[in-house]
């Protein structure tokens, strides 16, 4: 059966945790092969919502497998409390059905102080606006190879030794340049010991059980975040730290590019943006108000406020090209009822030319002018719809449009957070 890759084609939260609940149904397995818990993944069944930040939004369905994979950056604290919260639900949450690669690096508590830490030293210009969960610090320090990795809490001796080393340098920075104070090794080691132990019994050889889930059925990847956080191709530095493209399924959970076969891109309707960072298209108007009212855009993770603007077809042509979607899923595409005029950026204007995709120098995003095709509206709620037949024909001709210009079929249209309102 052929395992999807579902991912975020914008700036994070279009709604991956609904598409990937439902797709689910078909898994053996799902998958989560980079970020942490700055992800915010929201799932909402017969009314009742779930947001889940690490665990694979899966976990819903009975039986089915989810995995962590190396790729990923793991807080054990909210591990454990995420755990905790679906076990009170009912949910089996045991390592029968759960497993953590022995290769993810852990977030650790210095992680954290670092991440709060660097963005309260920087000027609001040039604050990331980071979810503050230690993502970058972790990454930072497995490409260093100091990092703590999920193996290690097998070994208390070594994680002891790992966390001295890992403190000689950063307590420097702690007590000379952010003026923090100093943490000590003894207690951090303290701290992070009972969680230590109790993921031990999770751990696992994920590339081995994703093999073996295929062999039953289909594995389902979740993306987090939105291919323009994409620490390589997206605008840079207002990004996370890791690759969010769907090429990171195969290297971030341990299998080959060949086992990736049908790819699903997340789409928003509109476009909204949480934290600092370019955003060409965004509306400081009315009609941006009401995407964020109605749209209810409040980070899943952090509560703050989404930043919302038109759709952007110049960023979405380039997650196209980036990560191949075999085809869209269409998102809060119910959001839009009540505009009377819909538009859509087609092109930038950049340094006296008009480009098709984004520009690559530091932030040459900042520069752009949106080239905008308007479109009519619709006032009819459509949050009841259940087929394209369903639909008014100005929302008809809103998905062919997007269709046309990115060459990519939509496959799936939601029309609501819950499980059914989706076709
Ligand atoms: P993710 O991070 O990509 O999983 O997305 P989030 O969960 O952070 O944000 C998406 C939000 O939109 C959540 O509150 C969802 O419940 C909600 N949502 C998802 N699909 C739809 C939809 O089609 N219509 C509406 N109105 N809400 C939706
Ligand atoms: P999901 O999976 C939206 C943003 C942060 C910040 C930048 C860097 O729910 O779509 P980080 O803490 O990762 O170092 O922050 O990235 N960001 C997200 N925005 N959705 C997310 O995840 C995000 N995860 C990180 O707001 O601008
Ligand atoms: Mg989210």
């Amino acid at each position: 059966m052929a395992n999807i890759v579902v991912f975020g084609s914008q700036w994070g939260d279009e709604g991956k945790g609904k598409i990937v609940d439902i797709l689910a149904e078909q898994a053996s397995a799902v998958v989560r092969f980079q970020g942490g818990n700055n992800a915010g993944h929201t799932l909402v069944v017969e009314g009742e919502q779930c947001i889940l930040h690490l665990i694979p939004s899966g976990v819903l369905h009975p039986g089915k497998l989810c995995l962590i994979g190396n790729g990923v950056v793991l807080d054990p604290v909210v591990f454990c409390q995420e755990v905790d919260k679906l076990a009170a639900k009912g949910l089996d949450v045991s390592p029968t059905r759960m497993m953590i690669s022995k290769k993810t690096h852990v977030i650790m508590p210095y992680h954290r102080l670092i991440d709060s830490a660097r963005e309260t030293t920087k000027s609001e210009a040039k604050k990331i606006g980071t979810t503050g969960r230690g993502i970058g610090p972790c990454y930072e320090d497995k490409m260093h190879r100091c990092g703590i990795r999920a193996c290690d809490f097998a070994d208390p001796e070594l994680l002891r030794e790992k966390i001295g080393k890992a403190l000689e340098e950063k307590n420097v920075l702690f007590k000379h340049f952010y003026g923090v104070g100093e943490l000590d090794p003894e207690a951090v080691f303290a701290e992070v010991l009972p969680y230590a132990e109790r993921l031990v019994p999770y751990l696992g050889d994920v590339s081995t059980a994703i093999q073996t889930a295929q062999k039953d059925g289909m594995v389902l990847f979740e993306g987090a975040q939105g291919t323009h956080l994409d620490i390589d191709h997206g605008t840079y530095p207002f990004v996370t730290s890791s690759n969010t493209v769907t090429a990171n399924a195969a290297s971030g959970s341990g299998c080959s590019p060949r086992d990736l076969h049908r790819i699903v891109a997340i789409v928003k309707a509109y476009t909204t943006r949480v934290g600092g960072g370019p955003f060409p298209t965004e509306l400081l108007d009315a009609d941006g108000d009401y995407l964020q009212s109605k749209g209810h855009e409040f980070g899943a993770t952090t509560g703050r406020k989404r930043r919302c603007g038109w759709l952007d077809l110049v960023v979405l042509k380039e997650s196209v090209r980036l990560n191949g979607p075999t085809e869209l899923a269409i998102t809060k595409l119910d959001v839009l009822s009540g505009l009377s005029e819909l538009k859509l950026c087609v092109a930038y204007e950049y340094r006296g030319e008009t480009i098709l995709y984004p520009p690559q120098e530091q932030n040459g995003m900042g520069h752009v002018t949106p080239v905008y095709e308007s479109m009519p509206g619709w006032d009819e709620d459509i949050s009841a719809a259940r087929s394209w037949g369903d639909l008014p024909v100005n929302a008809v001709n809103y998905l062919r449009r997007i269709e046309k210009i990115t060459g990519v079929p939509v496959g799936i249209v939601s029309v609501g957070p819950d499980r059914v309102q989706t076709f």
